[in-house]
């Protein structure tokens, strides 16, 4: 018994962390941005989406591997219809845009979440940026467009059953390669923008002990030095995962 603890009070480099592998990210507060302003709520998801070219480079910048982004939950979908056929013209626009340019920095694009409640026009040309990007070797960005963590659940436990997976063989890994996000290392690093503490329904099993953070600054305006305090923030964690440190 003894022994067993010494072994597990050791402190493996893994609990000081330097720079988060995956940084995932609530990217919220375009609404609130926009009625600062005094104009609608799409400028606000305009400037929004605008933002997330540069963020993708500060971030590959800093050596981060994997960078997730939350645009639009399962539950979005209850927003008034012209503003959710605004978010899905402004997806479109984007991949239409981006797709070359992050192919040419070599960022490998992986979608997480469903493809099927999206107009079909939109579904082919998703499918062709991840199939043009798929060989990337730099950061690699998951898009979480129409995702919701409970539905990723429910998803991964009906083709379980589907493939007849039984108890015995349902392991965390096997569960993992059932999930949107599979082959992907768990979130390090939740930011959420915006000054809401919760979750909303974004990587509910992948965040299991990830680390938040929160900040009172609107999406658009998040910037390379939000992205510096983030990052420093985390290097000041201590990452424990139900161990005992010695420090
Ligand atoms: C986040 O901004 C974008 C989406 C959820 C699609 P919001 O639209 O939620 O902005 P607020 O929270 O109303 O300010
Ligand atoms: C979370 O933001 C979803 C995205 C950022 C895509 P919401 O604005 O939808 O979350 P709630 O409604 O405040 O929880
Ligand atoms: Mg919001």
């Amino acid at each position: 018994m003894q022994l067993r603890q010494k072994s597990i009070t050791k402190k493996p480099s893994s609990l000081k962390p330097q720079v988060p592998i995956h940084v995932a990210i609530i990217m919220d507060g375009n609404g609130r941005w926009a009625e600062r302003q005094g104009l609608p709520r799409l400028a606000g998801h305009r400037a929004g989406t605008s933002n997330i070219s540069r963020i993708i480079r500060f971030f590959a910048n800093h050596g981060v591997s994997y960078l997730t982004l939350y645009a639009f939950s399962t539950e979005n979908w209850a927003r008034p219809d012209h503003e959710v056929r605004g978010l899905l013209s402004l997806l479109g626009e984007v991949i239409h845009e981006e797709t070359q340019s992050l192919h040419k920095q070599n960022v490998r694009v992986r979608h997480v979440g469903r493809l099927d409640r999206l107009p079909q026009q939109l579904q082919r040309n998703i499918y062709d940026g991840l199939a043009l990007t798929k060989d990337n070797t730099g950061l690699t960005l998951c898009i979480a467009f129409d995702y919701g963590g409970r539905d990723e659940i429910l998803e991964a436990i009906k083709e379980m059953l589907r493939n007849g997976i039984s108890p015995e063989h349902v392991t965390e890994s096997v569960f993992h390669n059932y999930l949107y996000t599979r082959g992907v290392p768990d979130p390090d690093l939740i930011i959420r923008t915006a000054g809401e503490l919760r979750l909303s329904n974004f990587l509910l099993w992948q965040s299991a002990y990830s680390e938040y953070y929160c900040t009172s600054t609107l999406w658009p305006d998040f910037d390379s030095n939000e992205v510096r305090q983030a990052l420093d923030a985390y290097k000041n964690r201590r990452r424990r995962f139900g161990r005992v440190l010695e420090d």
